[in-house]
C-alpha cells in the first residue's frame, strides 16, 4: 500500500538552531566562561574552548549548510563582544556579526538572532545580572544598539532564549551560571527576564517595521505517572503555572501573575508582545507522590520504562515522547500567532535514534498543521555538536559530528535524511522505509486512518 508523503506547506522554513557561547569559540569575557573555571562545574571538566570556531569559519558550516538544502538558520548574538564593557561597543564584533549574516544571505539561508541565549558579560554579572532590575535598561540599550547595527540583515528575532530554563538552572538549581541556588532569585530573575523581553518587542519595532520578533519558550509537559493520582496532577498543575502558563500568559495579557507581580496590574510593553511564538520543546516530565505498583516515589521523573535518548552526568537527558511536540503546538496555538519550533532534538552520539526521532516528531508536526495551527518552521537542535552547558562535550545534539580537537565535521546519517525531508519538503514512505521502517505505522496512522487499526 503507498502511503500519501506528508507535505508540508510551500515555503516551510527548515533549518537548524546555534547560541554563540557553544558554538563561537573563546567567549572569555562572559560569565559562562568564568562558571566554566569552577571544579565540578563541567561534566568531566570540559571546556568550552575553541567550541566549534564559528567566529573564524563560520562560514564554512554555513556552506554545508546550504549543501544539504536548509533555508533558515537560527543563531544568538554574544552580548560580551559586541559591548565588552558598560556602555562601550566595538565595531569590530558588529562587523563580524554582519560577515556571518551576510554570508547566510549568500546561502539563501534565512537568519532568526536571539539576542539573550544564556550568557552574559563579565561586567553586568558583576552588577548582578538578571536578578538586578537596571539589567533590563542594560538589555534595552544592548538591543537598541545591536538592531540599529544589525537590522537590515535580520527578519526574524528573538528577545529571549528560554526565560524559565535560563531562571531555573541559573538561579534555582544551580547547575548553569552564575549558580546560585534561590526561589526568590528564580522568580525575580522571570520577572525582569520578561520585562526585558517586552522592552526589546517594543524597541525593536520602532526601529525596524519589517521585523518579526518573538519570544522563545520552553515549554515542558508536566503530568502525572497516574491520572487518578489528585495529589500528583495537583503538583503537575503548580509546575506547569510556575514553568509555562506564568511566561505564555505575560506576553498576551501582559499580567505578570503571582508569585511574579511587579507591583503593576500589566507591564504595559509585555502585553501582545510577540509577533510569533518560538516554541523549544524537548519532552515530559511526571510526577508522582503517590507511588503505586512498585514505582518510585518523586516530585518528577522520567517516565519508567519509556525510551530515553543519551544520558548525562545525572541520568538520561529526556524521553523519547513525539507526541509532546503535538501537545505543546496545540497549547501556544491558543496565542493566536504564527509558530516557529525554535528547538526540538536529541543528544544521540551513534545516530541510532536520531533519523526515527526526525520522522516521528516532524509527523506530528504535520498533524498539528493539518488542524490549522499555523506552524512557520522547525529548527533542529543543533547542526552541530557543540558546548552543552554543563554537560560539556557529553552529549553530542549535532546532525554533523565536531570532532573539536580537530574541528573536523562528519555527517551522521540523520543530516542526508534531514537533507532528503527538505528538498522534499515532505515526509515519504521511501524515507521511512530507509531509516525507520519499525515506525511507518506510527508517522503515517495519523493519515492514513486505516494503518491506524
Ligand atoms: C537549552 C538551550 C540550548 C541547549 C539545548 C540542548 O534549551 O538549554 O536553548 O542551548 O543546548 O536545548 O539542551
Amino acid at each position: 500500500m503507498d502511503m500519501e508523503p506528508l507535505t508540508f506547506p510551500e515555503g516551510f522554513l527548515w533549518g537548524t538552531a546555534t547560541a554563540a557561547h557553544q558554538v563561537e569559540g573563546y567567549c572569555t569575557n562572559n560569565d559562562w566562561w568564568s562558571f566554566e573555571q569552577r571544579p565540578d562545574a563541567i561534566w568531566h571538566g570540559d571546556r568550552s574552548g575553541l567550541a566549534c570556531d564559528w567566529w573564524h569559519h563560520a562560514e564554512r558550516d554555513f556552506a554545508l549548510m546550504a549543501s544539504m538544502g536548509h533555508n533558515t538558520h537560527r543563531l544568538s548574538l554574544e552580548w560580551s563582544r559586541i559591548e565588552p564593557s558598560e556602555g562601550t561597543f566595538d565595531p569590530a564584533a558588529i562587523n563580524r556579526y554582519r560577515e556571518m549574516l551576510t554570508a547566510l544571505q549568500k546561502q539563501c539561508i534565512k537568519p532568526m538572532v536571539t539576542l539573550f541565549h544564556f550568557s552574559l558579560p563579565s561586567w553586568l554579572s558583576a552588577q548582578g545580572g538578571w536578578c538586578n532590575q537596571s539589567t533590563v535598561g542594560r538589555f534595552r540599550r544592548f538591543v537598541g544598539y545591536t538592531v540599529e547595527h544589525l537590522g537590515d540583515l535580520v527578519p526574524l528575532w528573538c528577545t529571549v532564549n528560554e526565560p524559565n530554563v535560563y531562571a531555573a538552572l541559573g538561579h534555582l538549581f544551580g547547575e548553569h551560571a552564575p549558580g546560585h541556588r534561590s526561589l526568590r532569585s528564580y522568580f525575580r530573575v522571570l520577572k525582569n527576564l520578561l520585562q526585558a523581553h517586552g522592552e526589546a518587542y517594543r524597541l525593536i519595532h520602532s526601529l525596524r517595521q519589517d521585523a518579526q520578533v518573538g519570544l522563545v519558550k520552553n515549554v515542558q509537559i508536566f503530568e502525572p505517572l497516574c491520572a487518578e493520582d489528585w495529589a500528583s496532577l495537583r503538583l503537575a498543575n503548580v509546575l506547569d503555572h510556575l514553568f509555562n502558563s506564568l511566561t505564555l500568559s505575560a506576553v498576551e495579557d501582559g499580567k505578570l501573575r503571582f508569585p511574579l507581580t511587579s507591583g503593576l496590574p500589566s507591564y504595559g510593553p509585555l502585553l501582545d508582545s510577540t509577533d510569533f511564538v518560538g516554541l523549544n520543546y524537548y519532552g515530559r516530565l511526571r510526577t508522582n507522590l503517590r507511588p503505586r505498583n512498585g514505582s518510585r516515589l518523586s516530585v518528577l521523573q522520567l517516565t519508567p520504562g519509556a525510551e530515553y535518548s543519551d544520558s548525562g552526568r545525572s541520568g538520561p537527558y529526556g524521553e523519547i515522547y513525539p507526541e509532546g511536540l503535538y501537545r505543546t503546538l496545540k497549547r501556544v496555538a491558543r496565542l493566536g500567532k504564527p509558530i516557529f519550533i525554535t528547538e526540538n532534538g536529541l543528544p544521540d552520539a551513534t545516530d541510532n535514534q536520531r533519523p526515527r526521532f526526525l520522522l516521528t516528531y516532524l509527523a506530528q508536526v504535520h498533524r498539528a498543521l493539518q488542524e490549522g495551527i499555523d506552524v512557520r518552521g522547525y529548527y533542529h537542535w543543533s547542526f552541530i555538536d557543540n558546548f552543552e552547558w554543563a554537560e560539556g562535550w557529553g552529549l553530542r545534539f549535532g546532525l554533523v559530528a565536531v570532532d573539536e580537537t580537530t574541528q573536523a565535521r562528519t555527517p551522521r546519517p540523520s543530516a542526508e535524511l534531514y537533507s532528503k525531508i527538505i528538498r522534499r519538503n515532505a515526509l515519504t514512505e521511501d524515507m521511512v522505509r530507509a531509516y525507520a521502517p519499525e515506525a511507518m505505522h506510527q508517522i503515517f496512522a495519523t493519515t492514513s486512518p486505516d494503518l491506524a487499526q
